[in-house]
């Protein structure tokens, strides 16, 4: 049996991947993996259950544990929604420092492995075309300037303190955390955020969310007339 098709898009810090993928997912009406969550959520119960950021087996045994159950848009471990609670920067931040982790990175392989199956997967990460699917139909390296990146998570921010009456951090504030995140994501040794030799890569930094859904989708199209010849 052949397995399902897979579309990764990688992609550094707030480059729309999450945006864009979920919208190829819901057009093709595939499944979607946000990788990046499965991070965040080893981050927040390592938070909640007082594991170092710096404890490699710790962490991997929490890796290992995580049961996440992912319906309607809405994100649920240990009975709780937590949907809003792996959004915050700060465990944005830590899950960037426990992804350097081997022993953390092997341990939530098979999971997100686990959610290939028909019609097929749409994955977003760092490094979905790279090591966790490298047999991708298609692959999409996601990027934009530091400037687009930066304005884009400071809007999201914007809306969000509005909505929870929090203050908003300062734009600049906003892009040096992402500065450190791409940093850390990009030098790490294991599974580096890097384009894979085959990926398309797309610079959305002038570009709308539907152009780039269009691009994408175009380029899956090519993808199977290629594989049908
Ligand atoms: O995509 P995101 O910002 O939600 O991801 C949070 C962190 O998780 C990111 O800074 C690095 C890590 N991550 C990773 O190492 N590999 C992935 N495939 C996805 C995320």
């Amino acid at each position: 049996m052949t397995a399902a098709p897979v579309i990764t898009v990688d992609g550094p810090t707030a480059s729309g991947k999450g945006t864009i993928a979920q919208r190829v997912a819901d057009s093709l009406r595939f499944h979607y993996l946000d990788s990046g969550a499965l991070y965040r959520l080893v981050a927040w119960r390592a938070l909640r259950d007082a594991v170092g950021a710096d404890d490699a087996d710790g962490l991997a045994h929490v890796a290992t544990a995580i049961k996440p159950r992912f319906s309607d848009g809405l994100i649920s471990m240990d009975g709780a929604d937590v949907t809003d609670a792996i959004r915050t920067e700060e465990v944005g931040q830590l899950a960037s420092k426990i992804a350097v982790f081997e022993s953390v990175r092997r341990a939530l392989l098979e999971l997100q492995r686990s959610r290939r199956s028909p019609p097929g997967l749409v994955a977003d990460g760092r490094d979905m075309g790279t090591v966790v699917f490298p047999d991708a139909q298609l692959k999409v390296f996601l990027t934009a300037s530091a400037f687009a990146r930066a304005e884009r998570r400071h809007n999201q921010l914007i809306a969000k303190g509005l909505s929870a009456n929090m203050p908003t951090p300062s734009q600049e504030h906003v892009r040096r955390e992402i500065h450190a995140r791409d940093e850390r994501d990009a030098q790490r040794t294991a599974s580096p955020l890097k384009a894979a030799e085959d990926a398309f890569r797309i610079d959305s930094s002038e570009l709308s969310v539907d152009e780039v859904v269009a691009l994408v989708l175009k380029w899956y199209a090519q993808s199977q007339e290629h594989a049908a010849r």
